[in-house]
């Protein structure tokens, strides 16, 4: 019986932008890691292909996968409509959703009631700016401030440069642990959302193997394994 080896596999380009713990975050040396990292590659691992991972602006994603810079889009990227125009998802892997967060020591805002007038700050091209801007077209928020980087996005709301923060709440609860409680979290999930992979449209080949590599990790045993791994 003859093995495959490594070198012999293809080698997919897997798109990510790492401020996104615990599914995507730098560790101390520079190395991309996190829930769908593991993911990814464990799919990899059992379809027979290598993962390259690279690091991609979240608004970038899905131009660089339309355009062949990447193959792969594994971001905690959520499934819409709209983007299901431009790319294919897999099946969802995991599901989350947004939550509004406020710094530790605002006694002023603690429910969706009390956002009038008030500033927020998102990810550029999150599902959470676009429900702040949902929010400022209603006359809610007075202002949406939009940042490449989750991790500037916390730091905007624990200086004081934004009333609230409306991002994908396990990773806001990341960010609370990491900033010693500077953050809390004011009120339940604002909605309900499943992340998916992504692939050029039409690459029906390779979302085959990736929708096929999941259903075998979750069966295995590999999927809970990185799930306790990453949420403990
Ligand atoms: N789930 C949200 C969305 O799809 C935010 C994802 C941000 N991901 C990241 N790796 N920064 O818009």
């Amino acid at each position: 019986q003859e093995e495959t080896s490594v070198e012999e596999m293809p080698t997919y380009v897997v798109g990510t932008e790492p401020t996104f713990p615990p599914f995507e975050m730098t560790d101390d040396s520079g190395e991309i890691v996190g829930f769908d990292i593991d993911l990814i590659k464990a799919i990899g691992e059992d379809q027979g292909f290598n993962v390259e991972v690279q690091h991609v602006g979240f608004d970038a994603l899905i131009p660089a996968l339309s355009s062949g810079n990447i193959d792969i889009i594994a971001s905690g990227m959520t499934i819409t409509d709209e983007r299901e125009k431009e790319v294919d998802f897999s099946e969802p892997y995991i599901n989350a959703g947004l939550a509004v967060a406020v710094a530790s020591d605002n006694d002023d805002i603690s429910s969706m009631d009390d956002l009038q007038g008030k500033t927020a700050a998102v990810q550029l091209g999150s599902t959470g700016a676009a429900k702040a801007n949902e929010l400022k077209d209603a006359g809610v928020l007075s202002e949406v401030k939009e940042f490449g980087a989750v991790n500037v996005v916390m730091m905007e709301l624990i200086n004081g440069g934004v009333d609230v923060v409306i991002n994908d709440l396990p990773v806001t609860e990341s960010y609370m642990i990491q900033q010693d409680g500077q953050i809390k979290i004011i009120n339940d999930q604002l909605t309900s959302e499943s992340y998916g992979f992504a692939v050029r449209s039409g690459n029906e080949e390779l979302l085959t193997m990736i929708n096929n590599g999941l259903q075998n990790v979750e069966e295995d045993g590999t999927y809970d394994e990185i799930q306790a791994e990453y949420f403990s």
